[in-house]
């Protein structure tokens, strides 16, 4: 039985400075999910410390917390079949020197520290991404298609 997932993205600021905000969602949307929240921000303190908790500690983590916090990301959840490990695999590997080509990681970036995408390593971390950067009522799971939005719209008049 097939069920749909829900997945925090965020287009880094790298990417967002880079212009590759549109080339990022078109990935996601090509392949099918559904895009049920999007927004543009700062990342904030308090945002960043509790986004990257699972690296408090590490050499790397204060360059981390700098670089998301560099410029404003594209925040995004999308939906869709097995989209938390769907996409991870479209991202490719943290690396983007080992990320398989053809990934975004691939394809748009260099080095690990500018690798130009996030996204929820599992579902139970996309719920808690997801309610760091969202409220529910932001969120537009049963969004109906446009068709059936014209029709109503014709229908009140
Ligand atoms: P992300 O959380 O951003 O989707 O990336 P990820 O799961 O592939 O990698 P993760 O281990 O969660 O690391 C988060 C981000 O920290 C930076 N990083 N730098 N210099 C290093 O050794 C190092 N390791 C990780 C990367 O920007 C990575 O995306
Ligand atoms: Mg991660």
């Amino acid at each position: 039985m097939h069920t749909e997932e829900r997945t925090f993205i965020a287009v880094k600021p790298d990417a967002v400075q880079r212009g590759l905000i549109g080339e990022i969602i078109k990935r996601f949307e090509t392949k099918g999910y559904k895009v049920i929240g999007l927004k543009m921000l700062r990342v904030s303190d308090a945002q960043a410390k509790a986004h990257y908790a699972e690296h408090e500690g590490k050499p790397f983590y204060p360059r981390l917390i700098r670089y998301i916090q560099s410029g404003p990301i594209v925040a995004m959840v999308i939906q869709g079949y097995g989209a938390v490990a769907g996409a991870r695999h479209m991202m490719g590997c943290t690396d983007p020197l080992k990320a398989d080509m053809g990934t975004i990681r691939a394809d748009f970036a260099q080095v690990m520290e500018y690798n130009v995408v996030h996204g929820s390593d599992s579902v139970e971390s996309a719920e808690r991404e997801i309610a760091i950067y969202f409220n529910e009522n932001e969120l537009f799971a049963d969004g109906k298609c446009m068709s059936e939005l014209v029709i109503e719209s014709l229908d009140a008049d």
